[in-house]
């Protein structure tokens, strides 16, 4: 039997328009389902739409129209807009389909009758646009919501409740037999304390609005929409209908993939609804990070969202796809911004991977008349490097692809890309096509070239779905219908095959200016990064900028396209304490944005933590996470060291947490 592997996104809210960020959560999941249907995995990937709730019922009156009507149009926009980025989810499903409403009831109607829901008054406090319950305490003396900061309303109703709180147990006991349940590791952390701190009964039911699934024998009520838009995972596969062969061969699903503000409910509600049901709960819940932009996180109300139809239309849908999945390490937060998307646009794609593939045909088509030469046997250095290396970064980017580590995936597979461009600059196949002695050689790296292009074109296939298409029309393969991970193997190229030079994969984006898609304060910099580095370029050529002074030291120069790599923002520490048996370790808290993360940084030797807490610091924000005596640190901070004086880099004026440094 084959393997089978079912993942899902969360369903959206209709209620605004979707953005880059909800984009990044469907086009991570996609991925996954293409790679691991390369691995020879049965898929199935689902995606969707929560329709129901107050929230909803609102937004329809004040359009003066009827929730469904409402409902129907912006979902036809979702479809559209998941059909653009190339999504291949097996099914979508509609939380006001006939087919979920019916399963909803079942499972609530059977927890019911086996007295784990029963019926109460709710009094308390509920937020609207999270459509969460939340008590005195977290909501506080302001009456704001613990979420997402807006004044919440006070609700005083009959309500049903589901004995939440008799599985608490069950539930952390659940957590901490299987490490793997709640990924990555630091969420499963929150969450072991949230359970710990006390779970209370949930609320299932309103009766001050209408727009839900009726609770069954008592249509008073509707089914709270958290009950109701979960069960959606099983809902679409035909749970508890005569047709469940979906259900039988998918549940328990391997991942719901979710973004970190919705953990709690997958990591809580959900398997505690699932133990009261007496079904299986799913393998994984992964919590990404959230895409921000530099002035915070994508709001409607703020006015900074981001279309990603726009920028599909304008950078192509690879491109996008690429940029999200490259730019957020695991399970943290990253950046966007439209100038960060034209830099990796210029720089991995069309600098790296697109010259090498323009390069190569072109001298195939010259030195070889077009057709793909045959291998001489390999030899020397160069050829040991390139293919000891593209033996081994199949294996390891598999290894990130199944973690869901896509950024540390592409990274490595672009070191195999950058390792063919040394390839070519190393072996000058244009020196060789001088001299017909070297014949046999210069077919031999002209193939050695066309074989990386091949395995980094398969491994790349799940990132960036339409790519192998444009890739082996240049280099002579045809099918790409059924694209297998087996194909990453060397020598799968055969000799003689006809490449044809195409359009530019990706050409290179000039900027001018006020041309950026994207709106919101710190979104469109009229100057980008790029056309800077150009500027400096011609500089440099024309001779106007002067070495003035002495260079501080000898080091390697870099471009500017490479110090735009690094991520530098502004931070303030939260908290700081001493690593345990660890003289020069300081571990801080520190902020950045709205995101707080863990650092570790050898510099106790030079301040306090006391010292320490308050300031506002630089740090590298997009550096891999590393183990410093079994704390994870998320980032580095910049100091400055001079023989045994060090200082840690502040700021004079007080510039707000997140601020990027450049
Ligand atoms: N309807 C609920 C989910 C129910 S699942 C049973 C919901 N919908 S949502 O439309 O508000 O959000 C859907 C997903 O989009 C969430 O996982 C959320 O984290 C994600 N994102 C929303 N904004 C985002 C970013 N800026 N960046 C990354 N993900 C983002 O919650």
């Amino acid at each position: 039997m084959k393997k089978t592997f079912y993942i899902t996104t969360p369903i959206y809210y209709p209620s605004a328009k979707l953005h880059i960020g909800h984009a990044l959560t469907t086009v991570m999941a996609d991925t996954m389902s293409r790679y691991k249907k390369m691995q020879g995995y049965e898929t199935y990937f689902l995606t969707g739409s929560d329709e129901h709730g107050l929230k909803i019922e609102r937004t329809a009156k004040a359009e003066g129209k009827e929730p469904k009507e409402y409902v129907d149009q912006i979902v036809a926009g979702f479809k559209q807009l998941w059909e653009k980025l190339l999504i291949s989810n097996d099914d979508f499903i509609r939380t006001t389909d006939p087919r979920h409403q019916q399963v909803v009831q079942n499972i609530f109607r059977k927890i019911y009758d086996q007295g784990d829901i029963y019926l109460s008054t709710y009094e308390g406090w509920y937020c609207t646009p999270c459509e969460t319950f939340f008590t005195e305490r977290q909501v506080g003396a302001e009456k704001i919501c613990p979420d997402c900061g807006r004044p919440v309303e006070l609700v005083k109703e009959e309500s049903y409740f589901f004995k939440m709180s008799k599985y608490a147990d069950r539930l952390l006991r659940h957590i901490e037999e299987h490490p793997d349940f709640i990924q990555p590791v630091s969420r499963r952390n929150e969450m072991i304390n949230f359970i710990k701190s006390g779970l209370e009964d949930l609320c299932v039911s309103r009766t001050t609005f209408s727009w839900g699934i009726p609770v069954p024998l008592n249509p008073k009520h509707v089914i709270y929409v958290w009950f109701d838009a979960l069960t959606n995972y099983i809902s679409a596969l035909g749970y508890g209908t005569e047709h469940d062969e979906l259900y039988q061969k998918f549940w328990p699903a391997d991942i719901h993939l979710v973004g970190k503000d919705i953990v709690r409910f997958h990591t809580v509600i959900w398997p505690t609804i699932l133990m009261a049901a007496g079904l299986p709960l799913p393998k994984q819940v992964f919590g990404h990070g959230w895409l921000l932009l530099d002035s915070g996180k994508m709001s409607k109300s703020k006015g900074n969202v981001v279309d990603p139809i726009l920028l599909i239309d304008k950078y192509g849908v690879d491109a996008i796809r690429y940029f999200l999945l490259r730019e957020i390490p695991l399970g943290m937060d990253g950046y966007y911004s439209e100038d960060n998307l034209i830099q990796r646009i210029n720089t991995d794609l069309a600098n790296d991977f697109g010259n090498l593939v323009s390069r190569t045909v072109a001298m195939i088509e010259k030195y070889c008349a077009g057709k793909v030469p045959a291998p001489e046997e390999a030899q020397g250095q160069f050829d040991q490097e390139l293919l000891s290396l593209a033996a081994k970064i199949p294996q390891e980017a598999a290894g990130y692809y199944d973690q869901m580590d896509f950024a540390n995936a592409l990274t490595s597979i672009w070191e195999l890309v950058n390792r063919a461009n040394k390839y070519i600059d190393e072996t000058m196949p244009w020196i060789l096509a001088k001299d017909e002695k070297q014949k046999g050689r210069l077919n031999t790296v002209l193939y050695n070239l066309l074989e990386v292009i091949r395995i980094v074109t398969v491994m790349i296939a799940p990132a960036m779905p339409s790519l192998p298409e444009k890739v082996w029309a240049q280099i002579g393969l045809k099918d790409v219908s059924a694209l297998s991970w087996t194909e990453t193997e060397w020598g799968k190229t055969r000799p003689g095959q006809v490449v044809c030079k195409g359009k530019s994969l990706f050409p290179r984006i000039e900027v001018k200016e006020n041309e950026a898609v994207t709106a919101g304060e710190g979104m469109s910099k009229t100057q980008t990064a790029v056309q800077k580095a150009k500027e400096q370029n011609t500089q440099e050529q024309t001779g106007t900028i002067k070495q003035s002074g002495e260079k501080p030291m000898e080091s390697t120069q870099i471009s500017i396209e490479d110090f735009a790599k690094i991520d530098l923002r502004v931070a303030e520490v939260i908290a700081c304490e001493k690593v345990e048996k660890a003289d020069k370790l300081l571990k801080l808290e520190i902020k950045i944005g709205e995101e707080k993360r863990t650092i570790v940084s050898g510099i106790a030797q030079h301040y306090t933590p006391e010292e320490l807490v308050g300031k506002k610091i630089i740090v590298v924000a997009n550096l891999q996470p590393a183990k410093l005596r079994g704390i994870v640190s998320e980032g580095m901070l910049l100091a400055a060291s001079n023989g045994d004086t060090l200082e840690v880099v502040t700021l004079e004026k007080d510039l707000p947490t997140g601020s990027k440094v450049k």
